[in-house]
């Protein structure tokens, strides 16, 4: 098979590789599209998981189920799927309560162990989650970051009829309008200091749309009688911007804290202002389990409008292009690999 293999950052080289076995547990996974997100750049650019390298990243990925090893049951072999990339150990106090990402053993597929800028993957058969035949393959590799937007959500516990604020219309952003949206949030309001990227939010679901930093604080508190928004997602990871979204959040509002900002950056929190007003901040990172179910359902029935994410295409021979040129692309809100290309 071939596989994009990440020798060091910045470069690619395209190698051939022996087919994977599925060992006991395994699914052998045919892959068909895979995504690159914000994190394969980073990796790409040696700034994060480098000592993961020599390493094939892709985490978004889909594709139809191979081969699976003889003990593996319920999963049938050329079926459609999407594959859960967070791997916990399944035993400790961690994956237990099912916060896989706290728990110190685990592993994520294409960022600390071979991915999926491959034709295949072996992957454990228990994180593979059957998709409907009729969803397009280019659909179903958004699966893993639009469950990163369903899980803040749901940390934040927004529900309809709520006023949201979205600080970012990058690709992430735009999904959380687009949730925000499919949930029944209102009024939306997105900020970005591009006017592209307010425009194409406002395409997909915002209200109001704001690109200038200076009128930000006046349209929200003018769009919710003064009082600030039930929510405010931070989608940017500027530290700047957090600071604000503390002010644009009503008495008893949330502050979903999602943006990556680096790890010193810190948000200075008034304490009795907190108290007092019942606010309270959110963490939420990455998408796993239910929230990579709910993604697909919501994609799988047409909840989602895919087209800004899908156009951008490479075959994996390209894919040093691919990863070169997405600063130049901003209209892309999403580059996606396809190997049958
Ligand atoms: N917590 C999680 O689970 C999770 C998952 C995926 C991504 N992320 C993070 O979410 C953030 C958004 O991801 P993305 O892929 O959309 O990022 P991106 O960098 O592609 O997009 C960020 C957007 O923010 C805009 N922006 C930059 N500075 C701004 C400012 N001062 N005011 C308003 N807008 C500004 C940019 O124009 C751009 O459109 C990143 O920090 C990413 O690391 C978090
Ligand atoms: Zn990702
Ligand atoms: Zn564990």
């Amino acid at each position: 098979m071939r596989a994009a293999v990440l020798v060091t950052p910045g470069r690619f080289e395209i190698e051939e590789r022996p087919i994977p076995k599925p060992g006991p547990g395994e699914a052998l996974i045919k892959v068909e599209h895979v995504g690159i997100c914000g994190t394969d750049l980073h990796i790409f650019n040696g700034h994060y998981a480098a000592d993961s390298l020599p390493m094939i990243p892709g985490h978004e990925f889909t594709g139809t189920v191979a081969a699976v090893a003889a003990d593996v049951t319920g999963l049938h072999v050329g079926g459609k799927a999407v594959v859960d990339m967070n791997i916990g150990c399944g035993r400790c106090f961690w994956c237990r309560k099912n916060e896989i990402l706290n728990c110190p053993d685990m592993r994520q597929m294409g960022i600390t162990m071979d991915g999926a800028f491959a034709d295949y993957i072996v992957v454990p058969a228990r994180l593979v989650i059957p998709a409907p035949d009729h969803v397009p393959f280019d659909t179903l590799a958004l699966t893993e970051p639009l469950a990163c937007v369903v899980r803040a959500a749901r940390k934040a516990n927004v529900t309809f009829g709520q006023s949201a604020v979205v600080m970012g219309a990058g690709p992430i952003g735009n999904m959380h309008v687009q949730l925000l949206r499919t949930i029944g949030a209102a009024p939306i309001i997105v900020t970005d200091l591009s006017r592209a990227r307010v425009q194409m939010a406002l395409d997909c679901g915002a209200d109001i749309g704001v690109s200038d930093p200076e009128r930000l604080q006046h349209a929200v508190m003018d769009a919710t009688g003064g009082r600030g928004a039930d929510v405010v997602i931070e989608s940017v990871g500027n530290t700047a911007l957090y600071h604000m979204a503390l002010r644009l959040m009503r008495k008893g509002g949330h502050l979903a804290a999602f943006g990556l900002t680096g790890p010193e950056e810190k948000l200075a929190l008034p304490i009795l202002e907190t108290i007092l007003r019942e606010n309270s901040v959110k963490g939420s990172v990455a998408g796993m389990g239910q929230d990579m179910h709910d993604a697909l359902t919501l994609l799988a029935h047409g909840r989602i409008r895919t087209e800004p994410f899908t156009r951008a295409r490479f075959p994996l021979a390209e894919i040093q292009t691919a990863f070169e040129t997405i600063p130049d692309r901003p209209e892309d809100l999403k580059t996606q690999i396809v190997l049958a290309a």
